[in-house]
Order: structure tokens, then sequence, then C-alpha cells
């Protein structure tokens, strides 16, 4: 049976910064953030949204009234949770009026945690053919302002649903995986901003790289002429070039060039919209399918969370994907955004609702929004 995502939508806040203007606010040589950094915006989410409303948001994009009837399983997977016990995807079932025979449950693992639900849904349709699964990463990356992660920010969600015969990208149920308890990246549960190693996180995804990508070819035979393109997760758009890097001269110049070529079409979006966390990864994927992708390739897609999980999995771009991407509305998102100036951006940043809260809905420039904080339960409305 041929298993993999069908669909594939992405929701980005209206807001954002622009890096420069970010570099010059902090003393920074801009070169330093648009290169060697590698971005160019940051998504900055309003105080009304979180993990929850963007979550809704990208699911909105993709499901009708048919996929719901056919939905069994959805996991959202995000560290930018909302509650310590309820679940993001429990908020969801309201908002997108699903049905309830449904299992839903969130996963966190650092940036893994979307790859973690792909995989259980590819395991779910396995045993489940015909029905179909919902797969959300949705996150708000936060390192604090005036700090060395601070242009590596971001926020945003992706939406997958995931079926038998996919019309997007086949998983070819071929991938290696590895765990191992690191402290490159963590975030307390009293804490609104994350901390990191930064340089030595680096070093952590880079080795997971390098293992995964041996173990892979040791596993199943291949060598990178058997792909023409890689993915990679994109905290910042460098990291994954650092991890490419690693390639040069272990494979043929002309592959080489080949998947540097397909790395930039893959990292368009990550540019202009920043850290998704573990949306990162899929945001690539669908970057690459509107910027470059051709029916019929075969991809390596490597995942990496901090803590830290690392998998590298592989698909194939299927025939008639194009009719499946909105391209058009996905590029009218990210045009049709309004920049923030660093001043404004940063008074946003300070604004934490707080108990009793209630949101002024005709201030509200989203579908999905946190209305009222009542009882310290948070609660959401769709807007008409
Ligand atoms: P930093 O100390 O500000 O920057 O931290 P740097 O000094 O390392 O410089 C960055 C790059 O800019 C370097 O290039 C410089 O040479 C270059 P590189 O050596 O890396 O190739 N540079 C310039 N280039 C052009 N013109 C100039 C110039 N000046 C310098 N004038 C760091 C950067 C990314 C470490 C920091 O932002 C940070 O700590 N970020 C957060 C941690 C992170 O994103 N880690 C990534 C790996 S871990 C991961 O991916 C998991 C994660 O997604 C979390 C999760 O799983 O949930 C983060």
């Amino acid at each position: 049976m041929k298993i993999g995502i069908d669909k594939i939508g992405f929701y980005v806040p209206k807001d954002y910064i622009d890096i420069v203007e970010l570099a010059k606010a902090r003393n920074v040589d801009p070169d330093k953030f648009t290169i060697g950094i590698g971005q160019d915006k940051q998504a900055v989410p309003q105080p009304y949204q979180d993990a929850v409303t963007m979550a809704a948001s990208s699911a909105d994009t993709i499901l009708t009234a048919a996929d719901k009837k056919d939905l069994g399983l959805l996991i959202v997977g995000t560290e930018s949770s909302v509650d310590e016990s309820k679940s993001t995807a429990a908020f969801l079932m309201d908002l997108l009026d699903l049905p309830e025979d449904i299992r839903a449950f969130e996963i966190k693992q650092a940036c893994f945690g979307a790859t973690a639900g792909l995989q259980t849904a590819y395991d779910f349709i396995s045993n489940n053919p015909g029905k179909k699964a919902l797969v959300i990463a949705s996150d708000i990356a936060r390192y604090g302002i005036k700090t060395p992660g601070e242009v590596t920010q971001g926020a945003g969600s992706v939406a997958m649903l995931i079926s038998q015969d996919p019309r997007v990208l086949k998983l070819d149920h071929k991938s290696v995986y590895k765990t191992r308890n690191v402290g490159d990246f963590w975030r307390p549960t009293f804490s609104k901003t994350a901390f990191a190693r930064g340089k030595f996180s680096n070093e952590i995804y880079v080795d997971f790289f390098k293992t995964l990508w041996e173990k892979y070819q040791t596993k199943y035979d291949v060598t990178a002429n058997d792909f023409s393109t890689m993915l990679f997760h994109i905290p910042y758009t460098k990291m994954g070039t650092k991890a490419l890097r690693t390639l040069e001269g272990t494979v043929s110049d002309e592959k080489y060039a080949e998947l540097t070529d397909h790395y930039q079409e893959s990292i368009k979006f990550s540019r202009a919209v920043g850290n998704l966390y573990t949306g990162s990864l899929y945001l690539g994927l669908l970057s690459y399918l509107v910027n470059g992708a051709q029916a019929g390739e075969k991809m390596l897609l490597f995942s990496y969370g901090s803590g830290a999980v690392g998998e590298l999995y592989s698909g194939e771009i299927q025939p008639g994907f194009e009719d499946v991407i909105d391209k058009a509305s996905l590029l009218k998102m990210l045009d049709d955004r309004q920049k923030l100036s660093i001043s404004e951006y940063e008074k946003l940043y300070q604004i934490e609702y707080q108990d009793g809260t209630i949101v002024d809905s005709a201030k509200v420039d989203a579908k999905f929004y946190l209305s009222e904080i009542k009882e310290n339960e948070r609660l959401y409305k769709k807007s008409k």
C-alpha cells in the first residue's frame, strides 16, 4: 500500500520584522544575519495567537468536509504548548468542527515532534486503510530580545493530511533514527523563552546528520546518486547548509551542485518566515514543492529535535502534486504581510495575557484567535 502526504498546508502570522533592521538595532553587521545565519524576515505572532490558533489556521487551509469524515487520528507536534495537561489537539476539535470519532493528542520532542507524528500516522494508515490522519506542526520560537538566538526566532504552522495513495509525497517506509540525552537546547516549564548552547547544538545537529546518513546508506545499500534532493530541519537556513556541506568531496561535483541547487529552493520560505521549530523541515518541503520539485523525484528528509532525536527518511514526489498545492494562495499569504518596526516588535514581545483578559475581536486580524482567559482557562474563537 502507498502511504504518505496527501495534502500540505501552511499558516504564518501577518506581521514580520526585517532582519537587516534587526541587525542594525542590535549593532550587528547585517551580512552576519542575512549571510552568516541566512535569514531575511522573521514572523511575529500577535498575543492572541499561539500554537492552537496557528494549528487551526494551517489545517483549515487543507481540510474538506470529506477529509473530516475520514479522519481517525489527529496529532499536533509542538513545543509551544499552552497547557501542561490538555493537548493542543483537543482545542482543535471545535475550532475545526471535527467529528468525535478521532484519536487526538499532542507529541513533544523539540523540533522532532511533527516527524514523530508523521511516522505514527504512517503506522495508523497501514492498520486502518481508508482512514486519514492529520498531523500538524505548530510553534512559536522564542529566545528573547538581544539574545544570540533572537535572529533564529519565528512562528507558524504546517498541516499534513496522511492517507493511502497520497498525491504529494509517498513515504518509502525506509528510515534510520537515533536518540541521545543531550543538553543542547531546552525550555523549562517556567520559561517562555528557550535556552541554548548555540555552537554545541550546531555540532550535535551535524554529527547526527553524518551518523544517520552513513547508517541509511549501509542499511538500504544506496548512495547520494539514488536521490536528487535532501531536505533538512532548518531552524535558520545556514544550519542545513552546514549539514549539506559535509557531503562536499564525498559525492560527485555534479551531484553536490544538484543537491545544493535544490536546497536553495527548499529554504526560500524559511528565509522569509524564520524558525517554525517542528514545522521547519516541512516548511522546507512546501517551499521545495512550490519552487522547484519535479514529479518522480526521490528525496531524503533529515529531522532533528534538540535533546536530541534525529531521523533520516525518504520519499518520492508524486505525479500531479502541483494540482494539490495552492501555490498562488501560499505566495499571497507571504506577500500580504505587514512589517513591524523593531520597537513595535519589542513591545508586542512583552505582552503576556493574564487571567481575566478579554480580547477585543474588532482588533483581531486572524480567523482563529484566543478570545478570553477565564478562570485560567484559555478560550478560543473563529471569526465569522
Ligand atoms: P552567534 O554566536 O551569534 O553567531 O550564534 P556566530 O558567531 O556563530 O556567527 C554565525 C555565522 O555568521 C558564522 O558562520 C559566522 O562566520 C558568520 P558559520 O561559522 O556558522 O558558517 N558571520 C558572518 N557572515 C557574513 N558576514 C559577517 C559575519 N559575521 C559572522 N559580517 C547561533 C549563532 C545560531 C549559534 C545562535 O543564533 C543560536 O544560539 N541559535 C539558537 C540555537 C540553534 O538554532 N541551533 C541550531 C542547531 S539545534 C536545532 O536545530 C534544534 C532547534 O531547532 C530547537 C529544537 O529542536 O526545538 C534549535
